[in-house]
């Protein structure tokens, strides 16, 4: 008898179903379209030579080593260069604190494994990172949501989605995913304060800081939330390290590669603890190899000039990007202007549907992700990302072009019937 597998799944797999902005946008993959929906760095600027190098000592060298099972916490020399690295940005940790992921998707994962029980509210930004709702429908979290504006979330609407109890809030505090907006250090102060009020942590994930093309650095929540601790002189766990309000993930997918799928985790000794328990469970630890090669790239200060490149030809593309908006598009469309970044945001007038005219953008040989997949809440009808790392920046100008057609087409459609009731 073949298996009624209908009736085996997990309860949990209920909310999980493949989404119709998921079909869609396998038909991107065709090469003509010029695709602005995928989240991709730039394969140009891959560092491939750096790699293939250290690949080949770290076999001669370690090679055993890099063959074997490693720890679940990280290879530790990896975790030591991220303490030093991340302490240039005022993040004060030690080995610890860090816990080396399999990319941040799984840093996500493991924080919902760790954290919410079923029924468990989370509060996010509206919208926020796919990924992330993905990741914690698993665990059958429920969402409450705060909308964002250029400033990021908006902190006088916090409080009364704090009412709601929330375990946690998940917050993107630069060049979010998918706005493109990065919260004010005015923002940022006021949310550590309230996150300290009210008892509720705060999941700071920042795969793109450093990706920052204009205007001055903002200190990570993670920093803010210790300097408050520390005035409080409640800071330090036996150690001496933060133990504060804050758990902090970035990631080496946006400035080295995003195929390593190596991020990590900076929190609390307790809490990393808890993440490497339950990510023995799912990978006993990410792959040694990897990491030891990563590791041999990053040690002579290699990250620093590659970041410098990537920050200069995202530039070029966004102003492309930016340039062309202006150009092209409508009176009555907006859109963000991200000062790093992978993203911008597109709000079209609100009788546009944006799923609805993505089968027309298809069909006009560009693709876009509609903004309703990153609202928790299913709004954001009239919104799309839009991403400007991926393409070659002629292609930038021509696919903005194409857009710009059917979004002009799809307003006329309505303006047309308007005008005969008129
Ligand atoms: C906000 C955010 N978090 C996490 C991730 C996952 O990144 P990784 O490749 O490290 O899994 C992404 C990827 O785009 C992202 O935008």
């Amino acid at each position: 008898m073949t298996t009624p597998w209908n009736q085996r799944y997990a309860l949990r797999m209920q909310g999980m179903g493949s989404s119709l902005i998921r079909e869609l946008l396998k038909l991107t993959q065709d090469p003509e379209i010029i695709s602005f929906a995928g989240g991709l760095p730039a394969p140009e600027i891959f560092p491939v030579a750096a790699f293939d190098e250290s690949a080949c000592r770290v076999l001669r060298t370690y090679g055993s080593q890099a063959l074997q099972y490693g720890m679940t916490e990280g290879y530790r020399p990896l975790r030591q260069w991220i303490v030093d690295y991340m302490a240039r940005y005022g993040i004060e940790a030690n080995v610890s604190n860090v816990l080396i992921t399999s990319g941040s998707q799984q840093a996500l994962d493991l924080i919902g494994k760790v954290l919410i029980n079923p029924g468990d509210l989370i509060l996010t930004e509206k919208p926020t990172y796919l990924g992330a709702l993905q990741a914690w429908r698993a665990y059958q979290a429920d969402y409450t949501c705060v909308p964002i504006d250029q400033d990021g979330v908006q902190i006088e609407l916090l409080e009364e989605a704090l009412c709601g109890g929330p375990k946690f809030m998940y917050i993107l505090p630069n060049f979010q995913n998918p706005g493109g907006v990065t919260l004010s250090l005015e923002r940022r102060l006021k949310l550590i304060e309230i996150a300290d009020r009210y008892g509720v942590p705060i999941i700071e994930d920042d795969p793109y800081g450093e990706l920052r093309f204009e205007g001055e650095h903002i200190p990570p929540l993670v920093v803010l939330d210790a300097q408050r601790h520390k005035e409080k002189q409640d800071c330090s766990d036996s150690e001496g390290f933060m133990r504060g309000n804050v758990i902090y993930t970035s990631t080496f997918s946006k400035t080295l590669a995003p195929g390593l799928r190596l991020a990590w985790i900076v929190a609390p000794t307790e809490v990393i603890s808890r993440c490497v328990i339950a990510k023995q469970g799912m990978d006993l630890h990410t792959s040694s190899l990897i990491q030891m090669i990563a590791y041999d790239v990053l040690r002579d200060d290699f990250l620093q000039d590659h970041v410098r490149l990537i920050r200069q030809v995202y530039r070029q593309r966004r102003d492309v990007m930016l340039e062309a908006l202006d150009k092209y598009f409508p009176p009555g469309t907006h859109w963000t202007r991200p000062q790093g970044g992978l993203f911008l945001w597109v709000i079209l007038p609100e009788e546009i549907d944006t799923l609805d005219l993505m089968p027309k953008a298809i069909a006009n040989k560009v693709a876009y992700v509609p903004g309703s997949a990153f609202y928790p809440d299913g709004s954001g009808h009239n919104t799309f990302r839009l991403n400007f790392s991926n393409a070659h920046p002629e292609d930038i100008t021509i696919g903005i072009e194409r857009l710009a057609e059917v979004v002009k087409n799809e307003l006329y459609e309505y303006q047309e019937p308007m005008a005969a009731i008129a």
